[in-house]
């Protein structure tokens, strides 16, 4: 894990073209929608909220939404919903896959426009439709929720981040959704934002290097989780100890991924170790927590201000 600066000059070299045009897209259609519904990954609430999506849609009320949440850790996802909360921002966490929990999306939306649904009631325009702006990072599950909203397979869910789609109009009951395609912004302030988005896969993996993926995902989730790694791959407690790449390694000989010369091959360890993370196999993990909250535990439980 020496370098993992690489990601923001790799990203930097494709960010431009597609994703350039949606912010355009997004700058000139925000006037169009009444509310924006800003879909984040539950494992990485904060690294996946896209800094350029608050700035084009700050003026605008605004929904955040904890998609995955069945990938991530429920206690924490608790203290983020709090989080928000305290930062009195509505949100609500999701898992898109499931009809009713992407319809139980229609009440917050609801309480978050209700002074405009008034004023449109008290002027005789109580039928105008709501319109919604779906946005979100690459991969972060917006076709995915768009179908289940819709009852049907209305927006082509492909896990591929980054794939250019144009934007669309989807009407639901009294609601219009405008569907952005998915968007990163050029350059991330921290490392950590940089590798969580990688470890989620909503950078194109074609641009990263696995091995540096996969050691980066063991120093995060050894430090938050230790137990499910010892549990999942059979090691003693002293691995932990191992620099993240003889981990990498320690866990490719337990799976008996040897290439000749009884060397582990390091590239298909540190696949399967990616692979497993995002099909959920180490149980389900969160790998941000509340900053405010994460200091209240360092300071025994001290409020801040
Ligand atoms: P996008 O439009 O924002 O790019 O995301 P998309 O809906 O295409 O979803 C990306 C992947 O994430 C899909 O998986 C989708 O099924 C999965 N996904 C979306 N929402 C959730 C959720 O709340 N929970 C879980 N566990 N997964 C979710 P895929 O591997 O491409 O395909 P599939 O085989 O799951 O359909």
């Amino acid at each position: 894990m020496d370098d993992m600066s690489g990601v923001n000059r790799r990203v930097i070299q494709w960010f431009p073209g597609h994703m350039t045009k949606t912010l355009r897209m997004m700058e000139k259609e925000i006037r169009n929608v009444d509310c924006v519904l800003q879909i984040l990954d539950a494992r990485i609430p904060l690294s996946s909220l896209n800094p350029e999506i608050e700035r084009i849609t700050g003026g605008k009320p605004h929904l955040y939404v904890l998609n995955k949440s069945d990938l991530a850790d429920p206690e924490i996802t608790k203290q983020w919903l709090e989080y928000f909360k305290a930062a009195d921002a509505g949100c609500i966490a999701m898992d898109a896959r499931q009809k009713k929990s992407a319809n139980a999306i229609k009440k917050p939306i609801i309480a978050e426009l209700s002074a405009l649904l008034e004023r449109r009631r008290n002027r005789g325009m109580a039928g105008a439709r709501t319109r919604v702006m779906v946005v979100g990072i690459p991969n972060v599950g917006k076709s995915t929720f768009i179908n289940s909203f819709a009852g049907e397979a209305r927006a082509k869910a492909a896990n591929k981040p980054g794939v250019t789609r144009g934007k669309q109009w989807i009407a639901v009951d009294d609601f219009d959704l405008l569907d952005m395609p998915g968007v990163l912004w050029k350059k991330f302030d921290t490392l950590e934002t940089a590798t969580n988005l990688a470890f989620i896969g909503s950078i194109r993996d074609d641009i990263l290097d696995i091995e540096e993926l996969a050691c980066g995902l063991l120093s995060s989730v050894r430090g938050i989780y230790p137990q499910r790694l010892l549990e999942r791959y059979k090691l003693d407690a002293d691995a932990l100890e191992l620099a993240p790449y003889d981990l990498l390694l320690a866990i490719g000989a337990k799976r008996g991924m040897l290439v000749s010369g009884g060397e582990v091959d390091s590239e298909r360890a540190a696949r399967m170790l990616v692979g497993e993370f995002r099909a959920s196999k180490w149980g389900r993990i969160s790998l941000e927590r509340p900053p405010q909250m994460a200091r209240e535990e360092d300071d025994d439980g001290l409020e801040e201000d």
